[in-house]
């Protein structure tokens, strides 16, 4: 209250100085230097721009792009046929086979209790690059049917960059097909 008072006097006091109606005297200076003062530290604080972004965060890992990056996969189905798919960065191959209707069970839905997710890696350099297999994925290889030297769990397998390439067959029967000759949808 007492600031505005102040400052609305020194306003006035000014006005009178400028139209010569007031002798400019040690209290009106004194006002005038209040006045100035407290509008200064009054006064709206400096208008910083601000800015924001619609654009999604740029993930570092994908090269600072701001897009997924994607890898091709080939699926080899048990009749030779090829599937080219792109796959996103971070994808299981299980998923990557269901979103593109490629015939690859994965009964347990990617939880390593199964082994129907078994896939061939068809090139031994792509499977020199994936990680050591955990002791579960192996006790669930033991029990794929067909197994090979180069045979990995398809849900265990995660696309990533060094894998641009790599080719994967499915192998001709799986534990459940050989058993009653039953061919399951993907999920
Ligand atoms: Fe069961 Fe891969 S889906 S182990």
């Amino acid at each position: 209250m007492w600031v505005s008072r102040i400052s609305s006097l020194g306003a006035r006091t000014i006005k009178k100085l400028a139209r010569g109606q007031l002798e400019y005297t040690p209290r009106i200076r004194l006002l005038h230097a209040s006045s100035s003062r407290i509008d200064t530290f009054f006064q709206s604080p400096p208008q910083v721009p601000r800015y924001f972004c619609t654009t999604p965060a740029v993930d570092p890992s994908q090269g600072g792009k701001g897009e997924v990056q994607t890898i091709n996969v080939t699926f080899v189905e048990t009749d030779g046929t090829e599937k080219q798919i792109k796959v996103p960065v971070g994808t299981s191959m299980l998923e990557a086979a269901h979103s593109n209707d490629i015939e690859l069970e994965g009964a347990c839905e990617g939880s390593c209790a199964c082994s129907t997710c078994h896939v061939i890696v068809m090139d031994v350099d792509y499977y020199n690059k994936l990680p050591e297999p955990s002791d579960e994925e192996n006790d669930m290889l033991d029990l794929a049917f067909g197994l090979t030297e180069t045979s990995r769990l398809g849900c265990q397998i995660e696309a990533k960059p060094e894998l641009d390439g790599i080719r994967l067959a499915l192998p001709v029967a799986t534990r459940n097909f050989a058993v009653d000759g039953y061919k399951p949808k993907p999920h």
